[in-house]
């Protein structure tokens, strides 16, 4: 169920204040009945109409993309450069990404037209489980790992707990795979936790994201998420606290 007004809002029809007057006026009915008041809830089998002219809700959508590197994650680019919504050519629903993974991070990226959804999963105060794996220059000692599990102060704040492995190492490249789980989702943070111990990253990608992974899927490739995994990741959501790892 979802606030008359938003509904009108998310059909492209006025602005969320606009559908709210648009309500007060008298000019919007809920199954043929005329209704002033703007705490009305409604569902997508409910009948709306603006001025006698029915609204049509969108369906709500659910996708996971394996984001190749070198794709914005933004629904346009100014700079016309490729899109994550340009590998849903099909899709007609307006759907967008939830967060963000950088240009040159690879990996798991959900995308949905369910702005409840997107913002429960992008609450800075909560936050499901996300891992990545980094490549990084140099080989990182035992204590530096540590340090990042502890939290390490960035310029916009500690971070909170993580958990931090070396997965392997290449002694003659001199370099490192590192994998790292957080539940935090700050802007570039892996790229930052790993350069501020001194060492860079040189590729990134995010394999997990609440109980969600790249199973079965190429770089570009993508497949909806069943009503089972939405409703998991809502659980995942509300109950992850960050600071618990
Ligand atoms: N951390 C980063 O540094 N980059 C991403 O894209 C995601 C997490």
């Amino acid at each position: 169920m979802e606030r008359l007004q938003k509904v009108i809002a998310h059909a492209g029809i006025a602005s969320r204040r606009k559908a709210e007057e648009l309500i007060l006026n008298g000019r919007v009915k809920v199954n043929g009945k005329t209704i002033k008041e703007l705490g009305t809830k409604v569902s997508t089998t409910d009948k709306i109409e603006v001025d006698e002219v029915p609204v049509v809700q969108e369906e709500k959508k659910y996708f996971l993309l394996y984001k190749p590197r070198g794709v914005i994650s933004a629904v346009s680019d100014d700079k016309g450069r490729k899109v994550v919504t340009d590998f849903f050519p099909n899709i007609e629903e307006r759907i967008y990404p939830v967060g963000r993974l950088d240009y040159d991070t690879s990996g798991l990226l959900i995308l949905t037209n369910d702005g409840e959804f997107s913002n429960l999963l992008t609450h800075p105060r909560y936050g499901v489980k996300k891992v990545y794996i980094a490549k990084v220059k140099g080989i990182p000692a035992k204590e530096a790992l540590k340090k990042l599990e502890r939290g390490i102060h960035l310029e916009d704040g500690k971070t909170a707990p993580a958990k931090v492995n070396l997965t392997s190492l290449d002694k003659r490249k001199g370099t490192a795979i590192i994998e790292v789980t957080l539940h935090e989702g700050r802007n570039r943070q892996v790229r930052r936790m790993l350069e501020a111990i001194g060492h860079p990253v040189m590729k990134l990608k995010r394999e997990q994201y609440g109980s969600l992974n790249l199973h079965g899927l190429n770089a570009g490739e993508s497949r909806e998420l069943t009503l089972h995994e939405v409703k998991h990741l809502r659980t995942l959501a509300q109950t992850g606290k960050i600071g618990h790892i």
